[in-house]
């Protein structure tokens, strides 16, 4: 495992910015994207049990079972590229459950961020969410809107991005974010999440390169 290898995770309401976000990390730091949601939503795609059980919970709103999400991302954090080049934990740990699960594979971050977004914010976000199939980027009506015609034509729309749904969503995160922020509150670094995409990336790169230079200074002096 590489010495160097950044291990971050991002955490932050149901379509707080956490997808866009770490596109623009993994960009400039190199790390490895693990998304639970995407994993999840892969795992759909292939038809399989796991993947017909976990969408029934997806559907409600609430957490998919952690033998079905602990297994994933377990193996996915495992693979090479992940240990050589640093990961970027988007979605997990959701509960207390996944966090005690992550920690005892091993698995320690060497910072926690936490996107901060107010609720009224959140839903105008979700309803306006498309995603583009072809090249996965993450685009909104208003915020965001598609570069061509060619692209607005294909765009698709999450199943569970109803204003209906992302209330559900939104109280399950209530339910379990203490827990999960309790585990790591000494790491944390809390951003506002209101502003543009390019301001919140701003706050995260700086931070980033904070600790990047932290740990330079660390080892220099050695
Ligand atoms: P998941 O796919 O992780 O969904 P989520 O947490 O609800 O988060 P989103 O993907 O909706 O939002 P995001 O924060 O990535 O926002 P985005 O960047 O897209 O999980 C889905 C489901 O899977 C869960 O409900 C659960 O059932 C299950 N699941 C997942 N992980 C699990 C786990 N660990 N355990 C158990 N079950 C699990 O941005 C949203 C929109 O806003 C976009 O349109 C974007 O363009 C726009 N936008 C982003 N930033 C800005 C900005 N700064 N200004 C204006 N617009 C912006």
């Amino acid at each position: 495992e590489s010495k160097e290898a950044l291990r971050v995770m991002i955490s932050g309401a149901p379509a707080s910015g956490k997808g866009t976000q770490c596109h623009l990390i993994a960009n400039k730091y190199g790390l490895v994207h693990v998304a639970a949601g995407d994993l999840l939503r892969a795992e759909i795609a292939t038809g399989s049990q796991n993947g017909m059980r976990a969408k029934e919970y997806m559907e409600k709103g609430q957490l998919v079972p952690d033998e079905i999400v602990v297994m994933m991302v377990k193996e996915r954090l495992l693979k090479p590229d992940s240990r050589q080049n640093g990961w970027l934990l988007d979605g997990y740990p959701r509960s207390l459950s996944q966090a005690t699960a992550l920690k005892k594979l091993e698995f320690e971050p060497d910072i926690f961020i936490l996107l901060e977004v107010s609720e009224d914010i959140l839903v105008e976000r979700v309803v306006g969410r498309r995603l583009d199939p072809v090249t996965g980027k993450i685009y909104h009506l208003k915020y965001s809107p598609p570069e061509t015609e060619e692209i607005a034509a294909r765009l698709t729309q999450r199943f569970d991005d109803t204003e209906e749904k992302v209330k559900l969503r939104l109280n399950t995160h209530h339910q379990n974010v203490e827990a999960v922020l309790s585990m790591y509150k000494d790491i944390t670094i809390k951003i506002n999440g209101n502003v543009s995409k390019e301001e919140v990336f701003t706050q995260i790169d700086s931070a980033l390169s904070s600790l990047l230079g932290q740990r330079k200074a660390a080892s220099g002096s050695v």
